[in-house]
């Protein structure tokens, strides 16, 4: 029998509560999936002991100073391809990933971003929104979970998306945690959908 069960890879850097939504949703059936792997780039990512915690194997995959990043990203893939992904999530990944990683595994390479699109690339992206706010220059930001197809930053087709109005009395620490449950809302509703589009 075929197995309906899709292969997950998830790519992070740190804190992982993405990850544990997915690990979440795959524990509940919500998600017919399994996480086969957790890569981080940095030894001390929190989201690693999450993944030991249900015995998701993972690896620390860091980049060494003499190691140019095409090479990096070369032995980056190699790792990914031999767990045999149907889907790599970049949850939280801080790199950005060259051609030499993406050209392996077309249509599979998602990302999130705590931004609407094209607003806010890169780092801080809560942060810029909240002080964006305060100067009158936008009402709401959002959340989005989008293709990686290129070497684009937090850019690429978009997959699914939630506004998040800011309010008066939001402060960046009333407004982070509301970004972030929407993020693992987001990517779980996202993941069905990819997953299981064709099944
Ligand atoms: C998320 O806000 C994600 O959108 C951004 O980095 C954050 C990672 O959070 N790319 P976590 O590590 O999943 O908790």
């Amino acid at each position: 029998m075929i197995s309906n069960i899709k292969k997950i890879v998830v790519l992070i850097s740190g804190q992982g509560s993405n990850l544990q939504a997915i690990i979440d949703a795959c524990a509940s059936n919500e998600l017919t999936a399994q996480v086969v792997a957790v890569i981080s780039n940095k030894a001390e990512a929190k989201g690693l002991e999450r993944a030991k915690k249900f015995a998701i194997p993972t690896v620390v995959k860091r980049k060494s100073p003499d190691q140019t990043r095409l090479e990096y990203d070369q032995e980056l893939a190699e790792l990914v391809a031999s767990y045999q992904p149907d889907l790599i999530v970049l949850a939280g990944w801080m790199r950005v990933l060259s051609n030499a990683f993406l050209q392996n595994f077309p249509d599979k390479v998602i990302n999130l971003h705590p931004a609407l699109p094209g607003a806010f690339p890169g780092v801080n992206a809560i942060e810029r929104a909240f002080n964006a706010f305060r100067l009158g220059e936008i009402q709401q930001t959002g959340v989005i979970v989008h293709f990686v197809p290129d070497e684009g930053v937090d850019s690429g087709p978009v997959l699914g998306q939630i506004v998040i109005p800011i309010y008066q009395q939001d402060t960046l620490a009333t407004l982070t945690p509301r970004m972030h449950e929407a993020e693992h809302k987001l990517l779980i509703s996202v993941l069905k959908n990819f997953l299981f589009r064709n099944t």
